[in-house]
């Protein structure tokens, strides 16, 4: 199924011709058609231009660009402009600005400055919507819309009284009554009983830490909040474009959206990538945040901003050498993505971005930025057929935002080192440098079509969460500190790993943080040894059998990694998972996709007639490799058997029979 009605792969970005003069749009739309553009981003900040004083509209200038756009076959990507709410609004009623947790109530200047529970805002942004859906739902050029702009950017939470009632309703209908929420509070502990909704705040700056169970209902309900503003446009368009798709622009894997929630809102789930390129390992992060988009939903999404070269925003912003922004699309392709849009189209002469890459750089159709978008334009052309097929991974990382919140709950923690997304990258990179394609999934959806379920950490786990595990038939690992406490962040009876005990077949006698800088040495059974660092536990053996114990220091001689059954638990923090990883995916048959050499980087995709290998080649020299089946290279046209080589920053993108077939 397409993301939209546009056929192929969708190519753009972000186009603000309200900093143009008019006489610039012509040459926009021109250049746009040279490049293979199919899909502009337009009217993301314009609320100001659009609405210049409450309830008078201009919209003219709008209509201009999107009858420019269709007039040269591009659709648009038609934000509902909402994303910064104009001065008037902010003068008139100021309480639509966020406060933060020290009560300042932050100024006009920036941009997404509003109060997610303001009902004021909200009003605002319906009402603007509306007249959105009704001057442009008709449009030829309309494909999409594009509801605020990456949600939680700049403004997460608001402290406002206004975010406090909001706050209290949400709680009054989770708890239904105060002693319900006293009980999952645990408020008897400092004194904190509540005999009235109306006691309760935002966890405000207060003297000492703040009850980790209200600050883990805050998480839940600033995600609430903000999704609640997407809903109440998304209701408005569906009212008056019933069939065009609606979607708003994630921030990567992101600590504050549940986007298990978000996605289930979306027609597709649409996502902002900015790797530092600087970074010569951050194709490995952005990988693991690319299976997540694909796994939000199970089907192709859209990689809706990414930087053609440098950034504006970083203590330094490193830019693209060659191929690389060729690369990095491909990369997004190959992971599942229907479509490599930027941010932006042209390159702005002024304000906070003016130093921002852009598809059409400042020295314009002479520079090597427009050379690389005019190459990538046309190697995109080439792989229209990979559209709406899909990636299938046979393994799956368990990853909960609940537990998320909970385990890096800014303070009472027994430790403040263990962080998720490291714990989820030491299982994430070994996969992927083998080839092998991972899922994302939440511990609680149906898990069967995987052989191998791995949660590096499930800190938070519910009663449903471990009997959805316990039920899964495949091989199973759990990470160490997982299962500790319930929905309201209370200890399970009998302690770790509470109801994951009798499947994992142990107990937790005693947390054991490591202190900075303790290497924890590890002994698997065949000799070989391992180091943890951060975290041990001193576990006690209830039915599994020890694979690896400690070697030295207090815990010499205890085991370290357990395994009952097809679970597998690692009671520590390890530096390096492969032995374990092998183990497992031995266990589970699992086959990597192509046999890599280091810096390549594979991906499957999956169509009607034919299966697509991307074969990506992250590294600075010529990779040689060989291949499991021939087949053609889409992008140029040759046909492939056996050992082929890729050059630096080079891919593939083969075009073979089904796997069964070959
Ligand atoms: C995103 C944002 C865009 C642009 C971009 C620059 O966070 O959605 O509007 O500012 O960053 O990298």
């Amino acid at each position: 199924m397409r993301l939209t009605r546009v056929p192929g792969l969708l190519f753009g970005g972000d186009y603000n011709p309200e900093q143009w003069p008019e006489e610039v749009w012509a040459e926009d739309a021109k250049l746009m058609v040279e490049a293979g553009v199919n899909m502009a981003t337009v009217a993301v900040f314009s609320w100001s231009r659009l609405e210049p004083r409450p309830g008078e509209y201009d919209f003219g200038w709008l209509d201009r660009v999107l009858d420019l756009l269709h007039e040269h076959g591009i659709a648009a990507d038609l934000a509902t402009a909402t994303a910064t709410p104009p001065p008037w609004l902010v003068r008139e009623h100021p309480e639509t600005m966020p406060v933060d947790a020290h009560g300042t109530r932050l100024e006009f200047g920036s941009r997404q400055g509003y109060c997610p529970s303001s009902p004021i805002f909200r009003a605002a942004t319906v009402r603007l919507a509306r007249a959105m859906a009704e001057r442009y739902g008709n449009h030829p050029a309309l494909a999409m819309w594009h509801i605020g702009n990456e949600y939680a950017d700049h403004t997460l939470e608001c402290f406002c009284d206004e975010s406090a009632r909001h706050f209290r309703r949400w709680l009054t209908d989770r708890y239904a009554d105060i002693d319900g929420l006293n009980a999952a509070w645990g408020t008897s502990c400092w004194g904190q009983h509540y005999t009235d909704f109306g006691q309760i705040n935002p966890p405000r700056v207060a003297p000492g830490p703040i009850n980790p169970a209200q600050v883990l209902d805050w998480r839940r309900f600033c995600s609430d909040a903000l999704l609640e503003c997407f809903e109440a446009e998304k209701v408005v368009l569906r009212e008056v474009t019933p069939d065009i798709p609606v979607t708003t622009n994630f921030m990567s894997i992101l600590h504050g959206l549940d986007y298990w929630k978000w996605a289930a809102a979306e027609d597709f789930v649409s996502d902002d990538a900015y790797p530092d390129p600087a970074d010569p390992t951050s194709h490995t992060g952005i990988a693991l945040s690319y299976d997540l988009m694909r796994s939000l939903k199970r089907r192709p999404w859209l990689l809706l901003e990414q930087a053609p070269s440098a950034v504006s925003w970083r203590e330094v912003n490193v830019p693209k050498p060659p191929g690389k922004m060729r690369l990095d699309s491909l990369q997004a392709l190959a992971h599942g993505a229907d479509g490599v849009m930027f941010f932006q189209w042209r390159q702005a002469h002024y304000g906070p971005e003016k130093f921002h890459s852009a598809l059409l750089p400042h020295g314009g159709v002479q520079t090597r930025g427009w050379q690389d978008t005019l190459r990538l334009g046309g190697d995109l052309g080439k792989l229209a057929e990979i559209a709406g097929t899909h990636g299938r991974a046979d393994v799956a990382l368990v990853l909960d935002w609940d537990s998320w919140w909970g385990l890096e709950a800014p303070e009472s923690m027994p430790t403040k080192r263990l962080a998720l997304l490291r714990l989820m990258r030491t299982w994430y990179e070994p996969l992927h440098a083998l080839g092998i394609t991972v899922d994302l999934t939440p511990p609680d959806r149906d898990l069967s079509d995987y052989r191998l379920v791995i949660a590096p950490n499930l800190y938070l786990c519910t009663e449903e969460s471990a009997a959805n595990l316990s039920a899964y038939p495949g091989e199973l690992v759990v990470g160490s500190f997982s299962g500790v406490v319930d929905a309201a962040d209370r200890i399970h009876p009998g302690g770790a790993p509470g109801p994951l005990r009798e499947l994992l077949g142990l107990s937790v006698d005693e947390f054991w943080p490591l202190a900075d800088g303790v290497e924890q040495s590890v002994r698997y059974a065949d000799g070989t040894t391992g180091t943890a660092t951060r975290w041990a536990e001193w576990i006690r053996t209830e039915g599994a059998a020890g694979i690896a114990e400690y070697a030295d220091g207090d815990l010499a001689g205890q085991p370290a990694i357990t395994r009952l059954g097809r679970a597998t638990y690692v009671g520590c923090a390890l530096e390096d998972v492969t032995p374990v990883l092998t183990d497992a995916l031995t266990r589970a048959g699992v086959r990597p996709v192509a046999d890599l050499p280091p810096g390549v980087e594979a991906g499957l995709r999956t169509g009607p007639d034919a299966d697509y290998l991307f074969l990506l080649n992250h590294g600075t020299t010529t990779a040689a490799l060989t291949l499991r089946a021939p087949g053609t290279d889409l992008l140029t046209g040759r046909d492939l058997h056996g050992s082929i080589e890729i050059g630096p920053r080079d891919a593939v993108v083969l075009r073979t029979a089904h796997e069964g077939e070959k």
